[in-house]
């Protein structure tokens, strides 16, 4: 077993996000009040570059921001999430790949990041090799539920939100099957449908097989270009094909947002006022406000 470790990041979260935090409770209910433990929320979507890591951050950041205690789980080599939230790759001694792999637990992979109240499992490069490694592993598509739904370290969270890779393997596979739920952020573009028919149609096996209480949580359409008659064109449709499943909230392409990243930072805490950050806020209260009223429904 490797060292259990909580590394606080070195920079201090910025005062601008801190103004946004009127409310740090962190109850330790899931997302919406209800239940124990957290909402574990899948990011998914087989397309890369569509957004799914930055709503990750900039989702988690924005409902950290008002109280909410979330974890990022990042389940894709790459790292993106890991190094967008300040986590340098030397300090990735523990991983999401340890977790899997049932080498750590949960709770010694969980580390700070400069936000309050939101934590990160990062990911290494060497998690690439564990889609072939797990084709051996015993129960190889339950491993993170296993680990999630072990672990009492996750009782602490309101909402977890898994990173996932841009493939339907068996890294997503895990997290569909750990999950609650799922986020599927859209690119408004010409095969945008199609793709979302192809993963609709994974969450369906997914239920049937694995996980029947896996449910789509929605559809959040990401790089919005209201100058482009496409985009438009492509919201309608998908709009008009999953109605109140597609959030109100559009995050528009913003060149703040994408250069967060490289500053180790979400964009919220970047710049807070930019466009791109103001819509991720919208987004975070845009879900407690749909969780609640789903909660009141009492179908949570
Ligand atoms: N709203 C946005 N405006 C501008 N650039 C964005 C926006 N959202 C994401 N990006 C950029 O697009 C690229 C892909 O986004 P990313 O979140 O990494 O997608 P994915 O995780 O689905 O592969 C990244 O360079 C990111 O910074
Ligand atoms: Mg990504």
């Amino acid at each position: 077993m490797k060292n259990a470790m909580m590394k606080a990041s070195s920079s201090p979260p910025s005062a601008s996000i801190s103004t946004l935090d009127p409310d740090r409770r962190g109850s330790g209910k899931r997302l919406g009040g209800q239940g124990t433990g957290p909402e574990i929320m899948c990011v998914a979507n087989q397309k890369g570059g569509v957004g799914k890591t930055t709503t990750a951050i900039n989702l988690g950041t924005g409902l950290a921001a008002v109280g909410r205690k979330v974890l990022v789980i990042d389940l894709d080599p790459q790292g993106n999430a890991s190094t967008g939230l300040g986590i340098g790759r030397d300090d990735r001694t523990v991983s999401s790949y340890d977790v899997l792999l049932g080498e750590a637990s949960l709770n010694e992979a969980v580390q700070r990041s400069a936000i309050p109240n939101l934590h990160i499992v990062p990911s290494r490069m060497d998690l690439s090799a564990a889609e072939i490694e797990l084709v051996q592993v015993e129960r190889r598509t339950h491993r993170l539920r296993g680990a999630l739904r072990q672990d009492e370290a996750l009782a602490d969270y309101e909402a977890v939100l898994i990173d996932c890779p841009p493939s339907l393997g068996l890294l997503t596979l895990n997290a569909l099957v750990a999950a609650h739920s799922v986020l599927v952020p859209l690119q408004c573009e010409f095969f945008a449908l199609e793709g979302l028919s192809q993963l609709l149609g994974t969450i369906d096996r997914v239920r049937s097989n694995f996980n029947p209480q896996l449910r789509l949580h929605g559809v959040v359409l990401t790089m919005y270009d209201k100058r482009n008659n496409l985009s438009e064109q492509v919201a309608n449709d998908v709009r008009a094909c999953l109605g109140d499943l597609v959030y109100k909230t559009v995050i528009p392409r913003n060149v703040r947002v994408s250069e967060a990243p490289s500053h180790g930072k979400p964009a919220l805490l970047y710049d807070y006022k930019c466009p791109g950050s103001r819509a991720y806020i919208q987004l975070a209260s845009e879900m407690l406000r749909r969780m609640q009223s789903r909660r009141m429904a009492g179908s949570v």
